[in-house]
């Protein structure tokens, strides 16, 4: 895992998103057939990486013309075309700035009625994530809580994409992009932490305080189901992209820096 910690959101939109260029190119190396596949997660904290990200696109150093993306996850019971249903937010923040083929945007489908629906919706967009060749760089946020996707504490390590319950306090989190509290969706289907570490490569993204102590239990603390972020700890091409405020709690921070600077360190 390669932590770093830099100064501003700013810098670390910029850096985070080099890397996603970096490991999407390496991975369609050579084979002239392969567009990559992305892994997309929603939230405020990918948002200057989608934009840099445009931004490498107006250059001409990213071309998604025949990508696909995937989404790590989608709310249960919300209308079609609801502003805040995930779907319409890649649409918004990733397909039209980025130049990926909204027929290519995969969410997980959350409008079943029932949990035998839902479950095997789920099942579906599990496998078909596979079916395409798998994620080769799945981009993550966190949640105060620890979460990523919506896995929320508790998590088994080895989940696929299912329906889980939202916490409280992811509830209360998001509400901000909802009318009132009550009106963010009790349950989401998102997938699993088992099926986020088959992503070729994991770049987890985070901004501010209150993420620091989120941040501190995922790359110091246990590996364990109370913190799900934690797993990539597991993982063996993961980064951890932080500002300054989100690094707060982290006690090897010098290592970090040294670790980075390679051999010349
Ligand atoms: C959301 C999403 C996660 C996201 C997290 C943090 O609920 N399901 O994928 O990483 O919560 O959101 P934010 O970046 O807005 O803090």
């Amino acid at each position: 895992m390669e932590i770093i910690v830099l100064p501003t959101a700013e810098d670390v939109a910029v850096r985070a998103a080099a890397i996603v260029r970096e490991q999407l190119a390496s991975a369609i190396a050579g084979d002239a057939t392969a567009s990559g596949i992305l892994g997309l997660a929603t939230g405020s904290s990918p948002l200057g990486l989608y934009r840099e990200l445009a931004k490498a696109r107006r250059s001409g150093l990213l071309d998604l013309t025949g990508a696909h993306g995937f989404a790590l996850d989608e709310y249960v019971g919300l209308p079609a075309g609801h502003p805040q249903s995930y779907r319409e937010v890649l649409t918004r923040e990733v397909c039209d700035p980025l130049g990926l083929d909204p027929a290519n945007l995969h969410v997980p489908d959350g409008s079943g009625r029932t949990l035998d629906e839902l479950d095997a919706a789920a099942a579906t967009y599990d496998d078909s994530i596979q079916e395409l060749g798998g994620i080769d760089v799945q981009i993550l946020g966190i949640g105060s809580n620890g979460h990523i996707g919506f896995n929320e504490p508790g998590s088994s390590l080895s989940s696929r994409t299912r329906v889980k319950r939202l916490s409280d306090r992811t509830r209360l989190d998001n509400a901000r992009f909802f009318a009132r509290p009550e009106d963010v969706p009790t349950h989401c289907v998102t997938q699993g932490l088992g099926t986020i570490l088959e992503a070729r490569a994991l770049v987890l993204v985070a901004k501010g305080l209150g993420k620091a102590a989120a941040v501190a239990a995922a790359v110091e603390g246990p590996l364990s189901a109370s913190c799900p972020a934690s797993v990539l700890q597991w993982h063996p091409r993961a980064w951890v992209v932080v500002d300054e405020a989100a690094a707060t709690g982290l006690r090897n921070r010098e290592y970090y820096a040294e670790a980075a600077a390679g051999l010349d360190g």
